[in-house]
């Protein structure tokens, strides 16, 4: 019989039957442990997920004097079926003498343009204050400019116009009225920048009490292609590292998992997914907090950071106040986006919260950021060499990547 000669040849290899059943027993109790263990804090943490909408219902709108901020670039789609709406309803919920509006378009192929002038139509019967700003500079223009500030030598043997330089210079449009108002004496209590997501203004109550309206920043976490959340450029853990996954529970830092579980504010070193909510001081300091790209000759060595991280990286505030990004906010970059991550219980099944939590503890085990973060340590310190007295603040934002504007969008290089 066959089981009989391979219980024999067992014996032979691994010694007496005594020890087999122990080892066998002992195998059999840390499995048991291992499932009951999963199956308990599967359970402990989808009740906390399932009911933190219960717990959140609609929280009072606050008067919260709002400079509200956004660049748009070929998004007639969803300003004409929910971002106009959105914001128009914000200004009504929080009062038209509450809130500022300051958009800034450049060169969209489609008809933005003609989507933001509705929306400066709705807002002019309202009387909310605004500035938009329709460019008709195109990415093409831009391109073609004369090289300057923000461009580099790239391995196509061209000089070609950052990225992030570019990014940076539109989202400091944004804020350019700041001062003007500053001057009038107009004061705000809060920036919110949006993106060109769906949100509602529920979203945005939440998200300025998060944490007890406690924050440098809070942001809402964005999805275009759910269950993937998508800005990964700008997310980084309290740990300062990049997400361990893109999927829930993303983190690698303990901190920012623990609080994720509990849908609590989940402190992290920098975010900026889809909406993001600061106090407006350090705007309108001198000298005033703005939007920047790491210098030139640091992106030449093949580094590069988003300017939506390096803010946090430059932010006074954000050591003493923190960085939170709020689970309950969720918001999507289409429809279904926003649909698929709404309710809260259905945004997790049971089935993802136990396969996620072993994937991430797997990643976690198995991974490590200590490489890339090697790489990055060491092209900065040669930068520093050749470069006395220049600093880069936001190191946890830096990536081995060198990104270009392109006439349809932007490369890789
Ligand atoms: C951003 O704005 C500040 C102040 O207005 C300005 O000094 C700085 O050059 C701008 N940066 C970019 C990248 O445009
Ligand atoms: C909007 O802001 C820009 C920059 O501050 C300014 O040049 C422009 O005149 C403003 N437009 C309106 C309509 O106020």
């Amino acid at each position: 019989m066959v089981p009989t000669t391979s219980y024999a040849s067992s014996i032979l290899r691994h010694g007496s039957p005594r020890r087999i059943g122990l080892r066998r027993r002992l195998l059999r109790g840390l499995l048991i442990c291992m499932v009951a263990w999963t199956v308990l804090e599967v359970l402990y943490i989808h009740r906390l997920v399932s009911t933190a909408d219960i717990v959140d219902a609609r929280p009072a709108p606050q008067s919260e004097r709002l400079f509200i901020a956004s660049m748009h670039w070929n998004n007639e789609a969803i300003l004409r079926s929910h971002w106009n709406d959105a914001v128009i309803e914000l200004a009504k919920v929080f009062g038209p003498d509450n809130v500022f509006v300051s958009v800034f378009e450049s060169g969209s192929w489609d008809d933005t343009k003609g989507a933001l002038r509705e929306l400066d139509a709705s807002l002019d019967r309202l009387g909310v204050r605004r500035n938009i700003t329709l460019s008709d500079t195109t990415h093409q223009d831009e391109i073609s400019a004369p090289p300057g500030e923000g461009w580099i030598d790239t391995a196509r043997h061209q000089k070609e116009l950052r990225r992030i330089s570019y990014l940076a210079r539109l989202r400091n449009w944004t804020l350019r009225p700041l001062e003007d108002l500053s001057r009038q004496g107009i004061t705000f209590d809060k920036v919110l920048f949006l993106n060109d997501v769906v949100f509602t203004v529920d979203d945005v109550i939440s998200l300025l009490g998060t944490n007890g309206g406690t924050y440098a920043a809070a942001c809402s976490l964005d999805f275009s292609n759910p269950p993937l959340y998508y800005d990964t450029f700008a997310l980084r853990d309290a740990s300062g590292d990049e997400h361990a996954m893109q999927t829930w529970p993303y983190f690698r830092s303990a901190t920012s998992r623990h609080a994720l579980y509990a849908m609590s504010p989940v402190p992290v070193k920098s975010c900026w997914n889809g909406m993001v909510a600061m106090p407006i001081d350090p705007f309108v300091s001198t000298p005033p907090l703005r939007f920047r790209a790491i210098s030139d000759s640091l992106a030449q060595s093949h580094l590069e950071g988003s300017e939506c991280c390096l803010i946090h990286a430059d932010n006074p505030l954000s050591q003493a106040m923190g960085v939170y990004l709020n689970p309950r906010v969720r918001v999507g970059y289409n429809p279904a986006a926003y649909a698929a991550v709404h309710p809260t219980g259905a945004w997790l099944s049971l089935q993802h919260v136990t396969l996620a939590l072993w994937e991430n503890r797997l990643r976690r085990w198995m991974t490590t950021p200590s490489l890339k973060q090697l790489v990055v340590r060491r092209r900065i310190s040669r930068w520093q060499d050749d470069h006395a007295g220049e600093e880069e603040p936001g190191e946890f934002c830096l990536i081995n990547e060198m990104q270009v504007l392109a006439d349809n969008g932007w490369a890789h290089v």
